[in-house]
């Protein structure tokens, strides 16, 4: 039995699995409306979310399996005082996989430790997102058709923002990927993400404070909000939070082939006039991630 709770728990080999189960259930969902029959995905989201886990919902239903759910941290037995073990221990009696977002950091390892069914981190705190990492890895691939030789601009909160540190565990695998790091000086990529994946790896990287004097170099750029719910002092968020905003004026400078992208939700960081340019790839992620939970979830319950 096995959980993923990070992109280092997949292979660059099942990376790639992945993305092909993804397209040929892109081009064959017929083939795959029975797949997890009399199966059961329970998801426990304890902070909001809605992509994440109505992508998982979806996911599970495209694949003719069903989904028990609970509505919201307060609505669970959390909110009594229940620890993340006894709560996985006792779904685990009920479903075959569980997805789990939790807002503290490592949670989604804890749930692992303790159910008997897998487990799949849908965000841990400020950590990590690997589920959101699959539908950028396919959107990049569908976009630029390879990984290799792309310099991806991350901007916005590279601090807090948890899709960010899973993206580059994911792309520093790729062999000739370069970062171009764009945040404020106080919501720099942490040292830990830094030493695992770029250090370690010897990969490019450069820290950026001004997105227009780079946005020329760039393939990809990954915009991100700027994480309310994870600072300290309301100030720091409101002196922060419009950092940066992509708007088709800037877009000027970048590319023909650019690749706009974002995890969702938006909330100031790309202005919606951007939605009109073809640059523009954010909606496209939102479904290949739908995509590529139907893969993993297939994977995990041995079915692919
Ligand atoms: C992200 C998350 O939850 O970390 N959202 C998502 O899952 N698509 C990004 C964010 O909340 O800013």
């Amino acid at each position: 039995m096995r959980s993923i709770l990070d992109i280092p728990d997949l292979s660059l080999e099942e990376l790639d699995a992945l993305m092909d189960r993804a397209e040929d259930i892109i081009a064959r969902p017929d083939d795959y409306a029975e797949a997890c029959r009399r199966k059961k995905l329970a998801t426990l989201f304890f902070e909001p979310s809605t992509r994440t886990r109505l992508s998982f919902e979806a996911a599970m239903y495209e694949l003719g399996g069903r989904v028990i759910t609970v509505a919201g941290a307060d609505a669970s037995s959390a909110a009594k005082g229940e620890s993340v073990a006894d709560t996985v221990k006792t779904v685990s009696c009920y479903a075959d996989i569980i997805a789990m977002r939790h807002p503290k950091e490592g949670a989604a390892r804890v749930a692992a430790m303790n159910a008997t069914v897998p487990v799949i981190n849908a965000g841990d705190g400020g950590h990590s997102h690997p589920t959101q990492t699959l539908a950028d890895l396919l959107t990049i691939r569908r976009e630029k058709g390879r990984f290799s030789g792309l310099t991806v601009g991350l901007c916005g909160d590279l601090k807090f923002g948890r899709t960010v540190h899973s993206l580059i565990s994911a792309l520093s695998r790729y062999e000739g990927v370069r970062f171009v790091l764009i945040s404020p000086e106080e919501l720099k990529v942490p040292s830990y993400v830094k030493n695992e994946s770029l250090k370690k790896k010897r990969i490019p990287y450069t820290q950026e404070t001004d997105l227009e004097s780079v946005i020329g170099d760039l393939d990809i750029l990954y915009m991100t909000r700027v994480q309310r719910e994870r600072f300290f002092n309301e100030e720091d968020y409101l002196r922060l939070k419009d950092s940066y905003i992509l708007t088709p004026e800037k877009l000027k400078r970048a590319r023909k082939d650019l690749c706009v992208m974002h995890p969702l939700p938006r909330v100031n960081e790309i202005s919606v006039a951007v939605d009109q340019d073809p640059r523009a790839c954010y909606f496209k992620q939102v479904l290949n991630g739908k995509f590529m939970r139907e893969a993993l979830i297939l994977m995990l319950l041995g079915l692919g």
